[in-house]
């Protein structure tokens, strides 16, 4: 098992969604001109979910953001985008979709450089908050719920890669994650 306890079940993911879905929607659905950015890879599955549950007209994009190494952050964030996607934030209302909000370098590199961009408004959200003190505080708007500060696995959170395909969200076993802590790296 590369995971030592689950942390939410499938069930509980599902209500958490189903509850966000529904406290969005009920803030968006007066705005038009709607973007939800999503930022990858970790958020996908969750970004998939929630979206089918909003009941407002919302444009999908895209970010890609890293800056883990194994299991601890490396401070150093790298965000990719496709070219165009600047051009289309100006006056918009974006909800920013993110699966954890851990130390807030990611979800404040990224609004740092959205604010750039004029947009009209933007909320964030995430589904899961770790309950540490964040190097960058961040107001999110919508939060799913905290975990302790243990490394998460599953419903498209990775460790190295692996495990985003589970459907519960478990902590990484202390075996798995000394594998990777004793294996060579080049
Ligand atoms: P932050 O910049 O430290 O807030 O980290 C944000 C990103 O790191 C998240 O978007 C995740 O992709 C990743 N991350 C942080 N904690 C975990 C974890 O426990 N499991 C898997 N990924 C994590
Ligand atoms: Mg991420």
């Amino acid at each position: 098992m590369p995971y030592s306890r689950i942390l939410l079940d499938k069930e509980q993911l599902s209500r958490i969604v189903s509850r966000l879905g529904a406290e969005i929607s009920s803030q968006f659905r007066s705005e038009d001109n709607c973007m939800a950015l999503v930022v990858l890879e970790g958020a996908k599955t969750f970004a998939n979910d929630l979206l089918a549950k909003v009941d407002f007209p919302v444009d999908i994009e895209t970010i890609t953001a890293s800056s883990y190494s194994g299991a601890n952050s490396t401070g150093n964030v790298m965000i990719e985008k496709t070219g165009t996607l600047g051009e289309k934030i100006q006056g918009r209302n974006i909800l920013l979709i993110d699966d954890i909000y851990d130390t807030g370098l990611t979800l404040s590199r990224i609004l740092d450089w959205l604010k750039t961009l004029q947009p009209n408004s933007i909320q964030t959200c995430v589904l899961l908050e770790k309950e540490i003190e964040h190097a960058k505080q961040i107001d999110i708007d919508f939060i799913g719920t905290t975990i302790e500060d243990v490394f998460a696995i599953g419903y498209g959170l990775d460790f190295e890669g692996q495990y985003r395909d589970l459907p519960c969200i478990g902590e990484l076993s202390e075996e798995r994650s000394q594998q990777y802590n004793a294996a060579p790296k080049t």
